[in-house]
């Protein structure tokens, strides 16, 4: 494909997948509000709008195997460690923007318990992982290890009952 088409294509895949995940919130958003029909047309557009972002993301050819997939995972969280997050919150920081500056450093916080996750999927084999405890924390989307009693999250302090075991 030509560079110039490329990048419209991987806008329109971010668009895709940010018009996805908005309608899927707006949709929580009505049923919180009872409107459970109009929950419903945000959750089928929702449904239309990732068939759009795999259709990009195909076209894109960047997909590859499960070990380059994992590869490709924790490289990403990598970068939204060392990088990309950093040189949010040094932003948020120059502007005091407060708020901006503690959903950065939960995210931040997070993505290292991803990263960690990926690193030992790469040792594990899948049978192992099968076995491998998996919550994620609904405040702050942290890891939290299995193996371990723990009564809040770390990062969040969200209570270990709200966790959400996969
Ligand atoms: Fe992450
Ligand atoms: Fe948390």
């Amino acid at each position: 494909m030509k560079k110039m088409t490329r990048e419209y294509i991987v806008n329109a895949f971010q668009r895709e997948c940010e018009n996805h995940f908005r309608s899927l919130l707006f949709a929580e958003k009505a049923e919180a509000e009872g409107k459970t029909g109009l929950a419903r047309i945000f959750k089928a557009v929702a449904f239309a709008e990732r068939i759009h972002a795999r259709i990009f993301f195909e076209l894109l050819d960047v997909s590859c195997g499960s070990d380059k997939n994992l590869m490709k995972a924790l490289e990403v969280e990598n970068f939204d460690i060392e990088e990309h997050y950093p040189a949010c919150d040094a932003v948020a920081k120059l502007q005091g923007e407060r708020r901006a500056i503690e959903s950065i450093h939960r995210a931040i916080e997070a993505e290292k318990t991803h990263a960690l996750l990926y690193g030992e999927a790469k040792e594990l084999t899948d049978e192992s992982l099968r076995q491998r405890a998996v919550s994620i924390c609904p405040g702050c989307g942290s890891l939290i290890n299995g193996d371990e009693e723990v009564k809040e999250c770390f990062v969040c302090f969200t209570p270990a009952d709200r966790f959400v075991k996969f």
